[in-house]
């Protein structure tokens, strides 16, 4: 077996043994890396070898109406503990970018046992669905349906590239798609939800540190865009005179860039992203008729972002116009800038002995619950600062001090007083001395 988790850049130490078994499932011989994707047989069997991984902690597993998958140290109640991540991936994504987050959940819960904690509270470790949005476009998608932010409706409608509704998808996994949507009950047991996970930048590496807490989320959103032009023969029509999507759907492409790039450059956020194109019907000798690409647009606040995608849908109509062409915008999500809960962020921070702060590029299940209950996030340092591709990393030293913190962190909030209480490490809140770099 060629382990890619433990086929570091620069790092040949072994990564947490959670990682390392499900290193060969969903591997993408393609595109390099890995693709699991909403009830694709790798992300099936993730969600088995979650279960047999919780089931084996004593926990009690439930799949909620939304796909997400619950597992519960204790009674579930209100007022809950909730710490977790996802498992599925972009298309030949790394293998850390969610993995890691539940891997840590688990291994915290196994550190807790192991340290004798008795939740004072109810505690689970949740799996959200779909969080990349690889396979139905809409990121955060399990977590969306829960709090109601997308619609049973709207969800089941969804399709995938194959053409496969969201609807029978479910089906066909074995899943009751029925009950897709807001989840009260559930939410209503989250006292507060906390989310690991690899950072996506380089923020740790140049700080220098190997875990911060989350500040903020950008102002996020997807866009399809669909230009319409006249499908015909590669041979027989003129250079002049076509009407070809293609290369409306081009120029409206470096449109993108440019004007994000201005943004950028007079000094405010802008990220804007074309990751996925569509040419239907996709022949060599084909004029195509149809020239689908997808925008990702973020910035740092939600006008901001608004006006970035204004502009560049302005761009756009004219390079469709300049073709011969049409264009149609569609919004496929929107998630609205985020700052995490301040008292949560501080409660962290200080049990972790003042860990940096920095804000996310990335959008996250975290950033969708933040609106109904208070969230937080630990990142781990990415030593390659590159994510959703295979060079995606975080070294074992480092996800041992992810785990440690995390650990310490749950134990603060389920065992009363333990924030205060000193760890074996003499550090209040420490469970050990910290791994090299400290926490
Ligand atoms: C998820 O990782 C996203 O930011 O798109
Ligand atoms: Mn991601
Ligand atoms: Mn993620």
């Amino acid at each position: 077996m060629t382990a890619v988790v433990s086929a570091a850049p620069g790092d040949g130490s072994s990564i947490l043994p959670g990682l390392r078994e499900i290193d060969d499932v969903g591997r993408d011989a393609t595109r390099g890396g890995y693709s699991r994707h909403l009830w694709g047989d790798a992300e099936l069997s993730l969600r088995q070898w979650f279960v047999s991984r919780a089931e084996a902690l004593g926990l009690d597993v439930e799949t909620d109406r939304n796909a997400n998958i619950w597992a519960w140290w204790g009674t579930p109640g209100q007022d809950a503990v909730v710490t977790g991540s996802h498992l599925d991936s972009v298309p030949g994504g790394g293998a850390f970018d969610g993995p890691l987050g539940v891997v840590s959940a688990l291994d915290a819960v196994a550190a807790l046992q192991a340290l004798g904690v008795k939740p004072a509270r109810p505690f689970a470790v949740v799996v959200f669905a779909e969080e990349e949005g690889s396979r139905f476009g809409v990121a955060c998608l399990g977590s969306r349906l829960m709090t109601g932010k997308t619609s049973g409706d709207a969800a089941r409608a969804l399709v995938d590239s194959d053409g496969v509704s969201l609807a029978s998808a479910g089906n066909r996994a074995g899943f009751d798609v029925t009950h897709l949507g807001r989840d009260q009950a559930a939410l209503d047991r989250i006292g507060l939800f906390i989310e690991l996970h690899v950072e996506q930048g380089r923020g740790l590496i140049d700080l220098g540190e190997p875990v911060a807490v989350a500040t903020s989320i950008l102002a996020h959103g997807r866009w399809r865009m669909r230009f319409s032009g006249q499908g015909n023969h590669a041979g027989a029509t003129l250079m002049t005179g076509r009407r070809d999507p293609v290369v409306a759907a081009s120029r409206a492409i470096l449109g993108v860039q440019d004007i994000a790039l201005g943004v950028e450059r007079a000094g405010e956020v802008a990220r804007a992203t074309i990751g996925r194109s569509h040419w239907n019907p996709g022949g060599t000798n084909v004029i195509a008729s149809t020239a689908d690409v997808w925008l990702d647009a973020r910035a740092g606040s939600d006008a901001g972002t608004r006006a970035l995608v204004a502009a560049i849908t302005e761009a756009s109509q004219e390079a469709a116009t300049r073709e011969g062409c049409t264009v149609s915008i569609v919004e496929e999500s929107w998630s609205g800038e985020v700052q995490f809960d301040v008292a949560l962020r501080s409660r962290l921070s200080g049990a972790l002995g003042g860990v940096p702060a920095l804000p996310s590029g990335a959008g996250h299940d975290a950033g969708v619950l933040a609106g109904d209950v208070p969230t937080a996030m630990l990142f781990v340092r990415n030593p390659t600062g590159i994510s959703h591709a295979p060079e995606e990393w975080a070294s074992a030293a480092d996800c041992a001090a992810g785990v440690e913190a995390l650990t310490s962190i749950l134990r603060s909030l389920l065992v009363e007083g333990a924030a205060a209480a000193p760890g074996p490490g003499g550090a209040p809140g420490r469970l050990a001395a910290p791994g090299p770099g400290g926490v």
